[in-house]
C-alpha cells in the first residue's frame, strides 16, 4: 500500500510539476512540431517566468518543511551529503529564478543561455532525489512524480539528439 502524501511532499510535487511546465513548450516544439501552434504550449511559453518562479517558491516551502520535519542540523556536513541532490536542485532553481529577467538577459548576453542550460542538470538530480529519498516508502504521489520527471527527461534527450543530428547534416 502507498502512503498518503504529507503537505511537504505535495509542495515538492508541485515544484516539480511547475518545473516540468517550464520545459514543456520548447521540448514539445522540437519533438512534436505539430504542437507549435496549439494553445497550451503557447500559454506555457508566455507565462514561463511566472511558472518558474512558482516552482522556486514551492521548492522553498518543500525544503523548509522537510528540514524542520527531519530536524536537519545545517551545521553538520553529513546533512549536505545526505540531501545533496535536493540542495543542488534548489541552488539551480535559485540561480534560474534570480536571472529570469530582461536585465540579466541583457547583462549576461551569451552566458545567459549557457547558465540556463543548468535546468537540464536539475532534471537528472531531481530523478535521483525522488528515487533516493522516497526509497521504500512511496506515497501515491511518487509514481506520478517519477513518471512526470522521467518523461520530460526522455523527451529532452530526444530533443538533444535531434538538435545534434541537424548540426551533423
Ligand atoms: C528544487 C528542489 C526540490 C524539488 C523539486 C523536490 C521535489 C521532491 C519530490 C517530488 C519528492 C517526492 C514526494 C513524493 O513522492 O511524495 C521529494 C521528496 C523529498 N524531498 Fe525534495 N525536492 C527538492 C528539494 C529538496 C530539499 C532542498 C530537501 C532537503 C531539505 C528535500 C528533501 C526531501 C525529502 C526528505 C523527501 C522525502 C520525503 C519523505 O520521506 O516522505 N527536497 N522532493
Amino acid at each position: 500500500m502507498l502512503d498518503f502524501p504529507p503537505y511537504a511532499n505535495w509542495a515538492g510535487f508541485g515544484s516539480a510539476l511547475f518545473y516540468v511546465a517550464t520545459l514543456l513548450p520548447t521540448i514539445l516544439r522540437v519533438v512534436f512540431p505539430s504542437t507549435k501552434t496549439t494553445s497550451i504550449p503557447k500559454f506555457l511559453l508566455t507565462q514561463r517566468r511566472l511558472i518558474g518562479l512558482m516552482a522556486f517558491l514551492l521548492s522553498i516551502v518543500h525544503g523548509y518543511w522537510m528540514a524542520t520535519k527531519r530536524e536537519l542540523d545545517l551545521l553538520d556536513s553529513q546533512t549536505y551529503w545526505i540531501y545533496c541532490q535536493g540542495i543542488f536542485t534548489f541552488l539551480i532553481f535559485t540561480i534560474l529564478a534570480i536571472t529570469s529577467n530582461d536585465w540579466s538577459v541583457k547583462k549576461l548576453k551569451k552566458n545567459w543561455k549557457k547558465l540556463h542550460q543548468l535546468t537540464y542538470l536539475a532534471m537528472f538530480l531531481l530523478i535521483w532525489h525522488v528515487i533516493d529519498k522516497m526509497w521504500g516508502h512511496w506515497t501515491w504521489l511518487t509514481p506520478f512524480a517519477l513518471l512526470m520527471i522521467g518523461s520530460i527527461t526522455l523527451l529532452s534527450l530526444i530533443r538533444m539528439m535531434r538538435a545534434r543530428s541537424k548540426l551533423v547534416k
